[in-house]
């Protein structure tokens, strides 16, 4: 068996540090894909040079075409522009669809058989496009975001408790927008349920930070948005799909009446594995929760409808 190959399309801060933390990890060879002249190359070339440091045995290259991304695992795709401060994910929607509708078009022309892993935002449009557009099954096209926001939940809550993020168990629903799902009733430290460790005012604020956590980094980097957790949490989807982990990690996925939604893209736990997501889990929830998810997936149903598909 040769090694896995990544293809990473976008080549800017999320697709290069994606790169980068697939690199480490050895996961498998790596090809960066982006339109400017140089950048993809320049980062590759880079980034392998770091190996013989680092000790990993990942080819890295860097290109403008598609030839290389050919009989790729997985793809990962970030292609598109981040918002600045004062913009929503929502302002993306259509200079980012153009993009994907082409990059989809050229991934899936190479590797039939890739899983797909979206990046862009907004991101459960992009997922949802992606799926329309390419006509793959549910199964091989995922959009990452629950991992990214409930590490942001997680990481609150350890600062808070001053204890290891390690131990922080948390679930989240919903669309990757400021009306996100955080379930307080599904969190946990090392087993112990949050509400034992913490007043509810208190978990209220880490769940208001964590909704707007995207928001928090956009206003603080001013020119673009966050990259190293969101690579990361693509880059841990990964590897739970080649290494056929069977994590159950928050994805963004088609719902085919799984949480009563149909014909929706939307944040819920899934177990991954090597053939993409392998089951949706689907939770009791409060009236309460219902509600919060419904409020969530009625803004992403409209951002959805602006694509007129
Ligand atoms: P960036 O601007 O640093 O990188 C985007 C790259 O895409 C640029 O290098 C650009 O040249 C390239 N690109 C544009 N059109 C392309 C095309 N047709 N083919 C190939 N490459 C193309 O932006 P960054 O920070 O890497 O963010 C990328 C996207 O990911 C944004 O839409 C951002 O909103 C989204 N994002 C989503 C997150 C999530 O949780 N789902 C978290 C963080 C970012
Ligand atoms: C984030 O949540 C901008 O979606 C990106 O950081």
């Amino acid at each position: 068996m040769g090694r896995k190959k990544i293809s990473i399309i976008g080549a800017g801060f999320v697709g290069a540090t994606a790169a980068h933390w697939a690199a480490a990890k050895e996961l498998g060879d790596i090809v960066l894909v982006d339109i400017l002249e140089g950048i993809p190359q320049g980062k590759a070339l880079d980034l392998f040079e770091s190996a013989p440091i680092e000790g990993f045995d990942s080819n890295v290259i860097g290109t403008n075409t598609y030839e290389a991304t050919k009989g790729s695992d997985i793809v990962i795709i970030t292609s598109g522009v981040p918002r600045k401060p004062g913009m929503s994910r929502e302002d993306l929607l259509d200079i980012n669809r153009k993009i994907i509708e082409s990059v989809v078009a050229e991934v899936t022309a190479k590797s039939p058989n890739a899983i797909l892993i979206m990046v862009t935002n907004p991101l459960d449009t992009m997922t949802y496009l992606a799926i329309k557009k390419s006509g793959l099954p549910r199964e091989r096209v995922m959009g990452m975001a629950g991992v990214l926001d409930t590490a942001r939940y997680r990481a609150f809550i350890a600062m808070e408790l001053g204890v290891s993020v390690e131990d922080i168990q948390a679930l989240l629903l919903g669309g990757h927008g400021d009306e996100m799902v955080p379930l307080p009733r599904y969190t946990t430290v090392s087993g112990i349920p949050l509400s034992q460790l913490l007043p509810k005012e208190k978990i209220d604020k880490l769940v208001d930070r964590a909704r707007k956590g995207g928001g928090e980094i956009v206003n603080l980097l001013k020119t673009g948005s966050a990259f190293y957790a969101p690579s990361a949490g693509a880059i841990q989807m990964a590897e739970a799909i080649l290494k056929d982990k069977k994590r159950i990690l928050p994805c963004c996925v088609y719902l085919n009446g799984e949480y009563g939604l149909k014909d929706i893209c939307f944040g819920v736990p899934v177990k991954l594995g090597e053939k993409g997501v392998e089951s949706i889990i689907e939770l009791d929830l409060t009236e309460e929760e219902k509600c919060l998810v419904a409020k969530s997936a009625e803004s992403v149903k409209k951002s959805i409808l602006e694509l007129k598909l």
